[in-house]
């Protein structure tokens, strides 16, 4: 399956996806990668890779809607049968969504549904949680808020600060992003009435 990867920062996610999809025998290869930002850490990493890059910053449009519909002439000619979305900090309308409907998974440092948003670590830590995660998700309009794939699950400690739990949840994202796209990409879970539907072994 092709794969565009959407980015805004620094694409550790990005590239813990590439370095799967560059393994023999998995099911996906990253055919693009997309950012809205042209300084974003994550563009010069895929260039090293030799990943074919596409930046598309959101002020050289008029309009979100006009960004979008850039982004997905940019995408017809590419042709990805799936995009994830890693660390990509724009809320994505429902006409680009159900474009790729089934097809788009996001991956958020929290054991959604709790903590969607920003600032995710410190309102785990205020919230006085014992343990903190990352979740990957199929994409729905609501941001953070489609059908679950996929879940990690890390100890959130006292001495814990926002860095050293992000730091923490990011070692098992770059585990579970892989995991969930094999799953994808394979046809082993679908989005189905507004669920993460497994298939059952044949
Ligand atoms: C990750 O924690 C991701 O879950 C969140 O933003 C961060 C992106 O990190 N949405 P990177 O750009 O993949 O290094």
């Amino acid at each position: 399956k092709r794969v565009a990867v959407f980015i805004s920062g620094g694409g550790s996610n990005m590239l813990s996806l590439a370095d799967a999809c560059a393994a023999e025998d998995f099911p996906a290869e990253v055919v693009a990668v997309v950012s809205d930002k042209a300084t974003a850490g994550g563009i010069a990493k895929a260039v090293a890779r030799g990943l074919k890059t596409l930046v598309l910053e959101r002020k050289d449009f008029a309009g979100k809607a006009e960004h979008e519909a850039a982004i997905l002439a940019a995408l017809d000619e590419i042709q990805p049968d799936i995009i994830c979305l890693a660390g990509y900090m724009r809320l994505i309308s429902g006409d680009f969504i159900s474009r790729y409907e089934g097809r788009m998974l996001n991956i958020h440092p929290s054991l959604l549904p709790l903590f969607a948003g920003l600032h995710t670590h410190q309102r785990a830590i205020d919230a006085g949680m014992k343990i903190a995660g990352c979740s990957v998700h199929f994409v729905t309009e609501g941001m953070d808020e489609g059908p679950i794939v996929a879940q990690g699950v890390v100890p959130l400690l006292p001495e814990d600060t926002a860095d050293t739990l992000a730091a923490r949840v990011l070692t098992v994202e770059h585990r579970l992003y892989p995991l969930a796209l094999k799953l994808l990409a394979e046809g082993k879970v679908r989005m189905e009435n507004g669920k993460a539907v497994r298939a059952t072994e044949s």
